[in-house]
């Protein structure tokens, strides 16, 4: 331990002492004036050295270990967890989960603040650095503001939006005293069976790219006065397409798939500068990501120029033992994680973190993992550490967190609003009129649970005697639009966060809503999935569970026109239940400003979203994304393609021109535009999306049959026409050439590429094959 820590124990428990009385007795009702006066009066240790170099000169090994650990806590009662700071010296603590030790952001800061005394006081003098999921929100405590999850995000196509939501997020996260955020998720989408599905951003790279880095970029800014939080990129990198749909099941991708599509999303987020990557708990290929040295040093550091902090998943290294049965013990795994590149381990609890600890001194003394690997990773936990402002000011301000938490709430309407998916609209059943009356019946009618997803104040999702984001209900939205009168029929189906096989429809229930259906003007069905995470939202099924058909069936051949809106993480229905539907809206996971549907199902904001994924006729059709190679399943074998969605009004492309037309040097000219016209041919303002694609083209290898390469999004009145350019990078064109083993570094090749907006096409040609720079490739 560092002999320059004088703090006495007697003057720190005196600090302590007083704050934790206090955070009992104050709530988040406000700070009494004391606690405002002791704040930053000097009182409170500090740390002795803010040079990051020093700092480490002079650390023990045990110490350098301690910075490679991030710990799970679910208090804040310091005595509790005393061992962390005192034996252990941990670098970083967590709330993994959504679990934090306190609900109440002003306790919670506080509490923060009380712990990081005792580590600077008490440990070895240099503060933690503390780490929460961030997946849509700060969505920890009570109050916060939920987004939309990603799957809703992706469908926006808007990253000054998803900056947005990132920056209250990052301002949200740091007022509650935390200092790194767990997102962006930058996987790709691939397989809707997998229970994380919802927390990727589509299956295309460049747009999972582009709103994942405008992710990092709002999470890092934060609030311009106190600034963000670390972001983390995760999870690195190819989590997202496990084998058989389950979670963490080995995923085997060919190299030429893995670094044309999985690798570039983390590329595109990782130029913005994150400051941390969370690493990928699965196998990739055979080799456990966390053991992958190509992945986390020659992909991540070499070729990517990552030199942030690599910190595992939870537990991973134990996972190596008891999950992917790679290593026959800790020891081996620790060994090879480390030398791999794992800068920080994540662990869920203390044994896990003694475990750790003493299996990596094991191996520094045996000198089977490097010193000089020891100090390296230390060094990056104490650059996060001094890139936040922790070692010059490690405590948080307990009085901004009421002001700030529950914060940007237009945000959180407008990406509902944006995010809304009109798929189906037949006989103009929406949108609604206020006169009209409405049957609203289903099981995510009226529930915050369902609304808010997974990862909201809870792993998997609320519960029913938790604390709550603020939040607006569809019903909520529905009750102050209907003037011609609202039944709403919540259809008692029994919550089960961990399938929804059990939900049934009791026969009474049905009566009631086919009743009220009969004399009424439309019948708008809530159906979709509860909240689940991870492994426990993995499903073999994609049609609606069966007492949800039971319902649609129950009003489908009525008189009343029938909507379904579809509260959910991923693509849940069937062509069997969308013909008895006349309209059909994917409302994904909205979050606290559920009630914001109601803009879209009155018309008083037109459907702005469009799908970020392809969406199978059901989980036969599964693996189905629209980027792959012919012969692929065409459009009529998919429920929905990319990019489907409708508006309330009419809109026509014309005039397509791409510039510069000729391109000699993919590299050096880096961008090209997709210019068009667009014009609003309807009767109401709607909201165009000019998405532009390459559909052909032909090289030394196979190219995908359809790949977005840009999109932008209009606003017109009726009658209005405006020009379109959309921007895009030429990387999008790149393929890795050659032959079967796809080992060689990415390209853009020589040749003719068909460019296409809104049904119009020009050419783009490229004179001379290049390689990208910088490139993600493969090879050595
Ligand atoms: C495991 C999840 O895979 C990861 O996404 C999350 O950030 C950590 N747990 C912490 O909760």
């Amino acid at each position: 331990m560092s002999e320059k820590i004088t703090h006495s124990r007697r003057r720190f428990l005196q600090a302590t002492g007083a704050l934790g009385a206090a955070a009992v007795a104050g709530g988040s009702e406000g700070v009494s004036a004391q606690e405002m006066q002791t704040y930053g009066d000097g009182s409170r240790p500090a740390p002795p050295e803010t040079d990051v170099e020093a700092i480490l000169a002079e650390m023990s090994v045990d110490e350098k270990i301690g910075q490679m650990i991030q710990a799970n806590v679910s208090t804040v009662d310091a005595n509790e967890i005393a061992s962390l700071f005192t034996d252990y010296h941990v670098g970083s603590l967590l709330t993994g989960s959504a679990y934090p030790p306190s609900r109440d952001p002003v306790e919670l800061a506080k509490g923060v603040n009380a712990l990081q005394e005792y580590a600077i006081g008490e440990g070895n003098g240099v503060p933690f650095v503390y780490g929460l999921d961030t997946v849509h929100g700060n969505v920890t405590v009570e109050g916060a503001t939920a987004f939309p999850h990603n799957v809703g995000m992706g469908a926006t196509r808007d990253p000054e939006l998803m900056a947005a939501a990132a920056r209250h997020t990052g301002d949200s996260a740091s007022a509650i005293g935390a200092h790194w955020g767990f997102a962006p998720t930058s996987g790709i989408a691939r397989d809707p069976r997998w229970g994380r599905f919802y927390e990727t951003l589509s299956e295309d790279p460049h747009l999972t790219g582009e709103l994942g880095a405008a992710a990092v970029r709002g999470l890092q800014e934060g609030d311009a006065e106190h600034g963000g939080v670390a972001a983390s990129v995760k999870h690195f990198a190819a989590y997202s397409e496990p084998q058989n749909g389950d979670d963490r099941s080995p995923a085997r991708i060919p190299v030429r798939d893995l670094v044309e599509n999985h690798l570039v999303p983390h590329h595109m987020g990782l130029q913005e500068e994150p400051l941390t990557v969370m690493i990928n708990s699965g196998s990739v290929n055979g080799v456990p990501a966390h053991a992958s040295s190509w992945l986390l040093t020659d992909v991540l550091r070499d070729r990517m120029g990552f030199e942030g902090l690599a910190v595992s998943d939870w537990n991973d290294f134990h996972r190596m033992v008891e999950m992917h049965e790679y290593a026959p013990d800790l020891r081996a795994a620790v060994k090879a994680g480390v030398n791999a590149g794992v800068d920080m381990a994540m662990l869920s609890d203390l044994s896990h973190v003694d475990e750790f600890h003493a299996a990596l001194r094991d191996l520094v003394e045996a000198g089977e993992v490097p010193e000089s690997r020891i100090d390296e990773a230390a060094r990056r936990s104490l650059e996060l550490k001094a890139e936040l402002g922790l070692l010059d000011d490690p405590y948080v301000d307990p009085t901004r967190a009421p002001d700030v938490v529950g914060g940007a709430k237009d945000a959180a309407r407008e990406a509902v609003r944006e995010s809304l998916t009109l798929l189906k609209n037949e006989g103009d059943a929406l949108p609604l009129a206020p006169t009209q009356n409405v049957v609203l019946a289903g099981p995510n009618v009226d529930d915050v649970r369902a609304q808010c997803g997974g990862w909201t104040i809870g792993w998997q999702g609320l519960h029913a005697d938790d604390a709550k984001p603020w939040a607006t209900t569809i019903a909520d939205g529905v009750r102050s639009r209907a003037i011609g009168g609202v039944a709403v029929h919540e259809t008692g189906y029994a919550f089960n966060r961990w399938s929804d096989d059990e939900w049934s429809l009791d026969a009474e229930t049905k009566a009631a809503i086919v009743a009220d259906a009969k004399t009424a003007d439309r019948v708008v069905l809530v159906l979709g999935e509860g909240p689940y995470a991870e492994g426990f939202g993995n499903t073999d099924e994609l049609a609606l569970p069966a007492a949800q058909r039971e319902l649609v069936d129950a009003v489908a051949d009525l008189d009343t026109e029938v909507v379904g809106l579809l509260v959910a993480g991923r693509p849940r229905g069937t062509s069997e239940t969308l013909a008895k539907l006349d309209a059909f809206v994917m409302a994904y996971y909205p979050g606290s400003a559920g009630g914001a549907v109601a803009d879209v199902l009155y018309g008083d904001a037109d459907p702005g979203g469009r799908l970020a994924f392809r969406w199978p006729d059901g989980v036969g059709q599964v693996p189905n994304y629209y980027n792959q190679y012919h012969p692929a399943k065409d459009n009529a074998d998919a429920l929905f393609d990319f990019g489907a969605g409708q508006s309330y009004t009419e809109f026509a492309f014309s005039d397509l021109t791409v510039s510069p037309s000729t391109v000699a040097d993919a590299a050096r000219t880096g961008t090209a535009t997709a210019s068009v016209t667009v014009t609003n041919t309807g009767d109401r303002t709607g909201t165009a999306l000019a998405e532009a694609f390459y559909t052909e083209a032909y090289g030394s290898v196979q190219y995908p049959r359809r790949k977005r390469l840009g999109s932008e999004k209009v606003e017109l009145a009726p009658g209005r026409s405006r020009r379109v350019t959309v921007e895009f990078p030429l990387a999008a064109l790149a393929v890795v050439p050659g032959e079967v083993p796809g080992d060689a570094d990415p390209v853009v090749e020589a040749g003719d590429f068909t460019v296409e907006l809104g049904g119009e096409t020009a050419t783009l040609t490229v004179g001379e094959t290049v390689p990208l720079d910088p490139t993600p490739g493969a090879s050595e």
